[in-house]
């Protein structure tokens, strides 16, 4: 991280200039690149995550104590959790998406019957393929035909009703979690930041050459880890994070990355895999309706009531320019950010610490300091901020900005 960049960056941190702090060594800690080469944290590819190291160093930093409960109300495909689990502690996710909720409770079973998976594995992939009575929902803006090609769309629906035939529920979750993770591979989309393109990949593998290389790597990494330490529990849950249903004063530790203020809109971006997990296309609508509003889709409409001062200015700036359906958005953004936090500061315990990585946000018109509001509303709510880590700073990129500005990456931590 360059020096002039930063020292550039906490000039505009008003009265938390004095709490952030340079971190460059977690720069590559908030992305997802660290899972990608660990162990069962990559049995599905979530670029929005972070890192498990992140929470092993944040649990130590905050001095939390082994066998505490940590929450994280955005769970997304359950790194927190997973991570506290091995290190001796206990923890509670939650995430609207059933996707992530699936996926974190797949990559925390353990105590598979070893021989019976194997059999399984065996079997399902040997399998002839037949035709199946299951249809793929209709996923909206994305037309599933153009998607994949005739085998391949036919080929995962065959093998989703021979996983959904396996009577023991754990190999059934593993089988599953291969084969949504093999989804946008065998397709013909590509990711593309939050859009998916259809584009005609060549020598696309058949889904059935993926899905048992997968299930292959996924079988070693079983083999190869070690039990988790007995005593804990860790679990995810589907649920909103603005209106958490935890019992006041249960939770020692919030650790937790909510969505960024960037419009992506995750029913989209995971909108394959989704399909192969959700039944009909008004399934994923009301999906899209419930995320937190970081995009135009999520639902609209609350009252808005500007509880952060530097918010109220950064609204006046954009609707100067006209920007509404833009307004819109981040005033519901932060509107779902006050309730989310209230609901955490309710569950945690006196004293307990709360731990946010957000991004800021580069607009043509000015910079959304995610960081600096989310102080602003903790603290309305009775949070104290006790330091906020930049792990990494960039210029503003945005076509059409006047000057450079600098962007941060953070993380915030509160006391209750
Ligand atoms: C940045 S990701 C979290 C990634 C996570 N830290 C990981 O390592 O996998 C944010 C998550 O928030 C979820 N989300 C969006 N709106 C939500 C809401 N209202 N309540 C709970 N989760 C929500 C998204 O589905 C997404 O999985």
């Amino acid at each position: 991280m360059r020096e002039d960049l930063f020292d550039r960056s906490i000039a505009a941190g008003g009265r938390f200039s004095h709490l952030l702090t340079q971190k460059p060594e977690y720069k590559d800690l908030v992305t997802f690149a660290w899972c990608k080469n660990t162990p069962v944290y990559n049995w599905f590819y979530y670029k929005e995550g972070y890192a498990g190291e992140l929470v092993w160093n944040l649990l130590d930093r905050l001095n939390i104590k082994k066998g505490s409960t940590i929450l994280d109300p955005f769970c997304g495909t359950g790194t927190t959790l997973l991570a506290c689990r091995q290190n001796g502690y206990s923890a509670v996710g939650y995430d609207i998406l059933p996707l992530g909720v699936f996926v974190s409770n797949t990559k925390l079973q353990q105590d598979y019957d070893m021989d019976l998976l194997q059999e399984n594995i065996q079997k399902i992939t040997k399998k002839k393929f037949t035709e199946t009575r299951l249809k793929w929902p209709d996923l909206g803006f994305i037309d599933v035909k153009r998607a994949f090609s005739k085998y391949a769309r036919k080929d995962l629906l065959f093998f989703k009703e021979n996983i959904m035939e396996v009577e023991d529920e754990k190999i059934r979750n593993f089988l599953m979690l291969a084969l949504i993770s093999i989804t946008l591979q065998a397709s013909n989309v590509k990711k593309d930041g939050g859009v998916l393109k259809i584009m005609k990949k060549k020598n696309l593998p058949p889904v059935r050459h993926l899905f048992k290389n997968k299930l292959k790597r996924m079988n070693r990494d079983l083999k190869k880890s070690e039990p988790l330490p007995t005593g804990g529990f860790a679990e995810a849950r589907l649920g909103d994070a603005c209106t958490l249903k935890l019992e006041p004063e249960t939770i020692d530790t919030c650790i937790t990355s909510p969505p960024y203020l960037n419009w992506v809109d995750y029913t989209k971006v995971y909108a394959l895999e989704l399909g192969l997990l959700v039944d009909s296309s008004r399934d994923m609508e009301e999906l899209r309706k419930k995320s937190l509003r970081s995009h135009a889709g999520a639902k609209q409409g609350r009252d808005v009531t500007y509880k952060s001062e530097k918010m109220r200015k950064i609204m006046e700036n954009i609707s100067d320019a006209q920007f509404n359906k833009k307004a819109q958005v981040i005033e519901g953004y932060f509107e779902d950010m006050y309730a989310s936090l209230s609901s955490i500061y309710e569950a945690l315990k006196e004293k307990g610490k709360a731990a946010f990585v957000v991004g800021n946000v580069c607009l043509p018109e000015t910079i959304v300091d995610t960081d600096l509001i989310l102080a602003e509303l903790g603290e309305e709510i009775g949070f104290t901020t006790k330091e906020i880590l930049v792990a990494n700073v960039r210029w503003c990129d945005v076509h059409g900005i006047r000057k450079p500005r600098p962007v941060r990456e953070s993380i915030v931590v509160f006391e209750k």
